[in-house]
């Protein structure tokens, strides 16, 4: 099987923690039969873009479709993980909303484990942060695949005992819980698809958020709207109809997944329509209406 390592260090190489416990994690794997390939980010010239970006990330990115497992390694900076190893959890972002748009996740049935160099604190907080992300991008995160490397120093890190049993654990899970996925293929009946979009916003429905519920939470559909402005498509208005044509275009451009554009849309429908502009929330309606028949063409 084949492995792949996001090495995030901000340091060279030959001077870097991080890269000294990559390469036993490398040596692990190759010692169980299976190759490991250690990508160091910031030898690479790449763009930080939630886009699908063609520089010299996007082959290793794309590498990650045909290995069997994914692992990020991080030093520890202030408590958290390296920008490097950000990156990665932004630039995927274009294969996150394709699994959604397209329902379908091509992490599946791969592993992902988490390697992370530092002093002794902070380490689960990175773990954490990681496991949600890798979750959220399908992959399946197998028990006691977290290193915790708290030796510093190359030749530190090289005697630690510690460093070496976790390196042997992560390697050894890793490869045991891939060749279960891959010989029982559970991707066949599990669901794909969405994570965060409810089957009402599929449909365009507002489920208003009630008081005390969390932002996040399921059981509304205000994902997209002012209350998460990581997600706001900027710039959208009802004043006229030519604003309203326009916003329509911004929206179909945004990159946004299906039911963001239709949940962006019907936002703005509802202010049009509060604030008397039958014209402009006409335009919007007609996108809605649009797009839900392209929602039913797609569940058939
Ligand atoms: C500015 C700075 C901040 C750091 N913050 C933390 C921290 O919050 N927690 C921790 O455990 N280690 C922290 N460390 C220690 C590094 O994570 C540790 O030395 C790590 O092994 C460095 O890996 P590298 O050689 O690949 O850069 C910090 C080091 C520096 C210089």
């Amino acid at each position: 099987m084949k492995f792949l390592v996001f090495n995030g260090s901000l340091k060279p190489d030959g001077e870097s923690n991080t890269f000294s416990v990559c390469k036993m994690l490398q040596l692990a794997f190759n010692k169980l039969g299976h190759d490991c390939e250690i990508v160091t980010m910031r030898e690479l010239d790449y763009e930080g873009s939630t886009d699908d970006v063609n520089d010299e990330l996007k082959p290793y990115i794309m590498k990650m479709f045909d290995v069997d497992g994914v692992v990020f390694a991080t030093p520890i900076w202030w408590g958290t993980h390296s920008c490097h190893i950000q990156a990665m959890l932004e630039r995927l972002d274009f294969i996150y909303s394709w699994a959604k748009d397209n329902k379908y996740q091509p992490f599946y049935n791969k592993v992902f484990g988490t390697l992370v160099s530092g002093g002794g604190d902070g380490f689960q907080h990175i773990h954490g942060v990681l496991y949600s992300a890798a979750s959220n991008f399908g992959f399946t995160v197998p028990p006691q695949c977290n290193i915790e490397s708290k030796a510093q120093g190359i030749e530190e890190i090289k005697k630690d005992e510690d460093t070496f049993n976790q390196v042997k654990n992560c390697a050894t899970n890793m490869t045991v819980w891939a060749k279960i996925l891959k010989d029982g293929n559970p991707t066949v009946t599990a669901r794909h698809g969405s994570v965060d979009v409810n089957e009402a916003l599929a449909e365009g429905k507002r489920i208003p958020r009630k008081k005390g519920q969390k932002r996040k939470s399921k059981k509304h559909s205000d994902l997209y709207t002012d209350e998460d402005p990581k997600g706001t498509i900027h710039g959208l208005g009802f004043k006229d109809e030519a604003t309203a044509r326009a916003s329509i275009t911004k929206i179909r451009k945004s990159g946004r997944s299906h039911a963001h554009k239709i949940q962006a849309a019907v936002a703005m429908e509802q202010r049009a329509r509060a604030a008397g502009k039958t014209g402009p929330a006409a335009i919007y309606r007609r996108y809605i209406n649009s797009m839900k028949k392209k929602t039913k063409a797609k569940n058939k």
